[in-house]
Order: C-alpha cells, then structure tokens, then sequence
C-alpha cells in the first residue's frame, strides 16, 4: 500500500507540473485523481483487502496522500489564476497604436496666414495691435473727429468715454508710424469689432491692414501690389477693377472689386447680379494723418488698405454662410 500510495504522488506531480495553461486538462486530471471514482478513491477501497494490523497504518498514509493531493491541486490552481491576472495587466506591444487624432487650423487662421504670406514675401512686415484701443487710434489720429459722420459707419463698443473696442485694424496704422521712421512697410491681421449681429455680420470679425509709406510712393504702387495680391490669392485670370470710394484717412481712395468668383462675372445671386464682389478698401494715406505721427506730408507719401478676413475666406472656399465660422462645428473645420 506504501508503494501504490507513492507511486500515486508521484504520478499526480508529473501530471500537474506537465499541464499547460489549459483548465480542461486540470479539471481532467482533478477528476483523476480525486475524482469519486478516481485513483485515490480506488485505493481507498482495496483498504478493505489489507490486514487488520496494517490497516490502520495504511488508513492513515491515504488519508496524508488525500490531503497532499489536495493543497498539490488548489496550489495549482492559485498559480494559474496568478498568471492570468499577470496576462490581463500587461501590455501587448504588437497591438497596432492609436492615431491621435490631427488637429487643423481654422480656415480664419489660414487665410489670415496665407494674406500676410503674400505681403511677407512682398516685403511687408507682420505687425500686431492692442483690441483694447484708445478712440484716439481707432478715430481720431485716423482724421475723425468726435462728431465726424464717418463714426456713423462703424457701431462701436465703447469702454469708456476714451476707449473702444477697436472697429478696424487701421490703428495698428497710427501705431507704427509713431514708433518707426519712414520707410514702413507693414501688414498687421487681428480681430475686430462692431456693435452688429445679424446674417451677414457678427460683433467680432476679422480684418487685415497694410501699410506701406515712404518717399515717392504713388497710387501706381498701390495698384501694382494690390494687384499682385489678388492674383496670389485668388489665381492669375480673375479680373479685377478700383472703384473711387471714400475713407476719413485715404485721400484719393478706392475699393477694390473682384470678378465674382461664383459666376466668373456672369452674374449671379452672390454678386446681385453684377458680375462683382467687393474685397477691400484702399487708399493714399491722407496728410491729415501724417501730421499726427510727426511725418512730413511734404516728404511722405504712401497707401493702405484693409480688407476683412472672413469675406476673403468665403470667397476662397467658397462658403456662404458667414455663421459657420463660429459655430466650430467640427464637420465642417475638419473640411480645410
Ligand atoms: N478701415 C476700413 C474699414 O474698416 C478699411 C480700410 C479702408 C482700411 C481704406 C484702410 C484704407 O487702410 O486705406 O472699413
């Protein structure tokens, strides 16, 4: 009996230590050896076949073997649950990596970015403004007066009696003339801001201003650089015309028209049926100006103009709705 309860040990450690990972093949082997009608089970009942002066001594070997046998199994299986806890934690390095997913930039910014490349590579500065303005860099150095009617034409959020939210970015035009000695040649984007909100128009806005002054400059430079803007941005073959119009601080000044980029000039429900859109207004910068930054209107001449970013960005891509840019739906920026 000594021997077949060794040999039984023994047989179980081999099993155990011989199965793999798999909980059919211990279940199996359980039943083997501990089973009802298992190995043990069998032995236990030749018990009855041994002699009153061994049995006791055989009885308490199996009842060892039986106990042996169980901590061998529940000892296993701790060990299986052990590694497969090990298993979940860790990481598996050949699982293909999450892409994160690529931001853009807002189809303001890049046309934005794309007008002040253009002048760039014209040899214009970038340069940038205070959106907090004083009344006297939004109006006043810009040759309108507290009561001048040309305050009319742009609603403006006022601070204080002194200080507005900037309704253009032709102060940074003031600014940088005080701070730098002729030439200048500049180009300076930022928000701006107006007391308006309906379809066509939202309280802040975007606008782009230039600047370029100095000695001998004409309006046929003006031409010649506008000009050659609008066929960077818009393509060699667009059409374009200046309209004589009027500004407080330009004198003579012009708008500039484009061929509707919809209809190429045809006519259609964008342009109103002329064949035209407006894209910025421009101008010889007025010697009333010039006399608030300590030039000499004398020696001194040059052009600006300005131009709203948003007109610019639909005419581009060629949105209709100025409301989508604010919205930041992520449909329609994920499309720039
Ligand atoms: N500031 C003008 C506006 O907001 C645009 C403008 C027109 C700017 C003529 C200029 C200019 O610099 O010369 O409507």
């Amino acid at each position: 009996m000594k021997k077949a309860v060794e040999n039984l040990l023994e047989t179980a450690c081999r099993v155990l230590s011989g199965l793999q990972d798999d909980p059919k093949a211990f279940e199996l082997a359980r039943v083997r050896f501990l089973g009802r009608k298992g190995e043990l089970a069998q032995l236990f009942k030749e018990l009855g076949k041994v002699s009153e002066q061994e049995r006791r001594e055989a009885g308490r070997l199996l009842n060892e073997a039986k106990s042996r046998l169980e901590t061998l199994f529940s000892e296993a299986l701790d060990k299986r649950r052990e590694l497969d806890a090990a298993r979940r934690e860790s990481i598996d390095v050949s699982v293909p990596g999450r892409r994160p997913p690529a931001g853009r930039l807002h189809p303001i910014t890049q046309t934005a970015t794309e007008i002040c490349r253009i002048f760039n590579w014209l040899g214009f500065e970038t340069v940038e403004g205070p959106e907090i303005e004083l009344d006297y860099y939004n109006f006043e150095a810009l040759n309108i007066p507290k009561d001048h009617p040309a305050r009319d034409m742009q609603d403006t959020f006022y601070i204080s009696e002194d200080v507005v939210l900037r309704t253009h970015t032709s102060p940074i035009q003031v600014r940088t003339m005080e701070k730098r000695k002729p030439p200048v040649r500049v180009i300076a984007p930022g928000r701006t801001y107006r007391r308006d909100s309906d379809v066509t128009h939202t309280p802040m806005f975007h606008q782009v201003e230039g600047l370029m002054v100095g000695k001998g400059i004409s309006f046929g430079d003006l031409k010649g650089i506008l000009t050659t803007f609008v066929h960077q941005m818009f393509g060699p073959s667009v059409g374009l015309r200046f309209r004589p119009s009027f500004f407080p601080f330009t004198e003579p000044s012009a708008e500039v028209d484009i061929e509707c980029v919809m209809c190429r000039g045809k006519g259609c429900r964008v342009c109103k049926g002329t064949g035209w859109l407006e894209i910025l207004g421009s101008g010889m910068v007025d010697p009333e100006v010039y006399k608030y930054v300590g030039y000499d209107p004398e020696e001194i001449t040059g052009f600006a103009f300005g131009m709203g970013i948003e007109r610019i960005a639909m005419l581009k891509f060629g949105i209709d709705d100025l409301r989508l840019f604010f919205e930041n739906d992520l449909r329609f920026l994920k499309q720039f």
